[in-house]
């Protein structure tokens, strides 16, 4: 039986309180998000369970313990402490998914100080960006990716400490130091900061349409929705070895790369490698993972590798899957049925929500191509665009709207109230996405509604990149849109205006791309430019990206008259 009918059979009315009890809290008192995925579990007698089976591209392993990730996490909040950061200061974790992201995660939390994780492949501005927004204190990297903080650390004067975890003999630069994990002084008996419900835990940052990337400010009582969502829809239980391919650089990778298995109690393996199908299997086959999380690109890829690859390895340890971050199409749940003998189950969240809100939960039959129904205590609708009511019809496309109030959603926008009070409409949440609902109630996914750009599960904001491609000495003007892509669902594809003098050339195309892989991220890199005249604007001189993107994607353009004709 699964979790979720084994608890609803017992305590059929839903309710958040039911998790808060479960987790022995009290939204009133004390919730530390560090302790309860590591002091708390210790005290369950999962002291010597397997916390974190570790292992990286060249196949080096390591294995931790609840008690070891305890002990460490306390060992880096109290050298944190030591160094004169404080609670509620934001510390960055800028890591590839070493064990020091994952407990470093837990140590900042123990501090009361607020994790900022940020992905390791992005650029010296894309950092900036978001250390600058988030006038973060101290951040915690690699060696390798020191590199593109010491180019940025003289314009950010609140950035106190650049933590290398593996500094070895290098020498260290301008505020450098170096933070063993291993070799921390011991502070078992850390005094855990009482932070209470509504202290801020983790800052993620995500893309809109305008503006430049807004900051996710989660908070503590954030652990009761992303407890329950671990145990009812990822179904884990105490034996399970589970996988999540996430990385903590965006939210899936926290809420349930560290915090959903970890406060259930679960061993969680860690694969630090990007995508390759054989390494990937033999992953699975080696640790014999049970619950995998994964994401649609990736099964996109495991598909294109054909059966060949999957038959050379024993993956019958797989009980449930689950996948996020873009649509999942009907023919990949068919083809994970004929392939592990079991579909991937869809869920949909965003970083603002902090936790799965609609899915195909292991209790309810899955109709392929369909992303489920509302999580249990969650009050989801369409709504008309243009009253913001619920469509209250099948069949018909609206926004995906959801009423606040469920544990994990998020509290503000870091320095950005305005750009928060934007997202609600008639005391709904809009996700910025368009769905329908069927017969069943089952959500069906049409695609955003707006112009973000989402590139193998990763949003990317126009605004970002056009900001960046301005920074070309021949870029005059330009517009990012979204392009389909059969592997990726989308890739950038940027549409220059150069200024006099320059002429477009395959050098330009390539020199204007790089630059923008190098300052934010290989995901943001266009893999198409187009060089043209002039852009479409509004008579008011703004950029009508929707007509470049419609273009791309043999859609019909739409509402043209406020656009100039010249
Ligand atoms: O557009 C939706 C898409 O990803 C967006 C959220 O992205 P982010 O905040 O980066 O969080 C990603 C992981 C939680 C959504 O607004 N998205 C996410 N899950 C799905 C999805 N689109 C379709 N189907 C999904 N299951």
């Amino acid at each position: 039986m699964t979790n979720i009918e084994a608890d609803l059979q017992k305590n059929p009315q839903f309710d958040w309180s039911a998790s808060e009890c479960e987790l022995g809290i009290d939204r009133s008192g004390i919730i530390n998000i560090g302790w309860l995925c590591s002091d708390r579990p210790c005290q369950m007698g999962k002291a010597a369970k397997t916390a974190l089976l570790w292992e990286d591209h060249q196949g080096v392993e390591k294995v931790f313990t609840y008690n070891d990730i305890r002990i460490l996490s306390n060992n880096i909040a109290a050298y944190l402490e030591g160094l004169g950061l404080k609670p509620g200061e934001r510390i960055c974790l800028f890591m590839d998914r070493v064990p020091e992201l994952y407990i470093g995660f837990l140590g900042i939390l123990k501090l009361g100080a607020v994790a900022q994780p940020l992905f390791s492949a992005f650029g010296e501005e894309s950092l900036f960006t978001r250390l600058d927004n988030a006038q973060t204190s101290a951040i915690i990297t690699q060696r390798k990716h020191a590199l593109k903080v010491r180019k940025i650390r003289d314009q950010l004067p609140n950035l106190r400490y650049i933590i290398i975890v593996d500094a070895g003999e290098g020498a260290l630069k301008e505020r450098e130091i170096a933070m063993d994990m291993e070799k921390l002084p011991k502070a078992d008996d850390y005094k855990v900061y009482p932070t209470k419900a509504e202290t801020s835990s983790v800052l993620h940052y995500t893309s809109g349409t305008t503006g430049q990337p807004k900051g996710a400010q989660h908070v503590h009582y954030s652990i009761v929705s992303q407890y329950i969502t671990a145990k009812w829809v990822l179904d884990l239980k105490d034996d399970d070895i589970y996988w999540c391919n996430a990385d903590p650089g965006w939210v899936t990778g926290t809420s349930y790369g560290i915090i959903g298995p970890w406060v259930n109690g679960v061993t969680q393996a860690v694969l630090d490698s990007g995508f390759n199908a054989e390494r990937w299997y033999k992953f699975i086959e080696k640790y014999k993972i049970t619950v995998w999380y994964s994401a649609p690109t990736a099964i996109r890829l495991l598909m294109r590798e054909g059966k060949e690859t999957v038959q050379k390895f024993n993956l019958s340890s797989l009980r449930h899957l689950c996948s996020v971050g873009e649509p999942l199409n009907a023919e990949a749940v068919h083809w994970s049925k004929e392939t592990f003998g079991r579909p991937f189950h869809d869920t949909f969240w965003q970083t603002e929500t902090g936790c799965i809100v609609i899915t195909n939960h292991p209790a309810l039959p899955v109709k392929p191509g369909s992303m489920g129904k509302p999580f249990p205590g969650i009050e989801a609708a369409v709504l008309n665009p243009q009253t913001f009511e619920p469509v209250n019809q099948t069949g018909i496309a609206g926004l995906i709207a959801l009423k606040p109030g469920w544990p994990s959603m998020v509290r503000s926008y870091w320095n950005n109230p305005t750009g928060y009070q934007n997202k609600f409409k008639n005391g709904w949440y809009l996700c910025g996405d368009r769905a329908s609902i069927d017969i069943d109630g089952y959500y069906w996914f049409m695609g955003r509604d707006d112009d973000v750009i989402n590139t193998g599960g990763h949003l990317v904001g126009p605004f970002e990149i056009e900001s960046a491609l301005l920074e070309h000495p021949a870029v005059a003007e330009s517009a990012a849109v979204a392009k389909p892509d059969p592997i990726n669902m989308e890739v950038v594809k940027a549409f220059v205006v150069l200024k006099p003098g320059y002429a477009p050339s395959d050098d330009m195309e390539l020199d204007i791309m790089n630059l923008i892989r190098k300052r934010l991220s290989p995901l943001a890199m266009p893999q198409e430019i187009e060089f043209i005249d002039a852009l479409p604007k509004t008579r008011s001189g703004k950029i009508v990206r929707r007509i470049l993107r419609a273009k791309e994607f043999n859609e019909p353009l739409g509402d043209m008259s406020t656009v100039m004709n010249d």
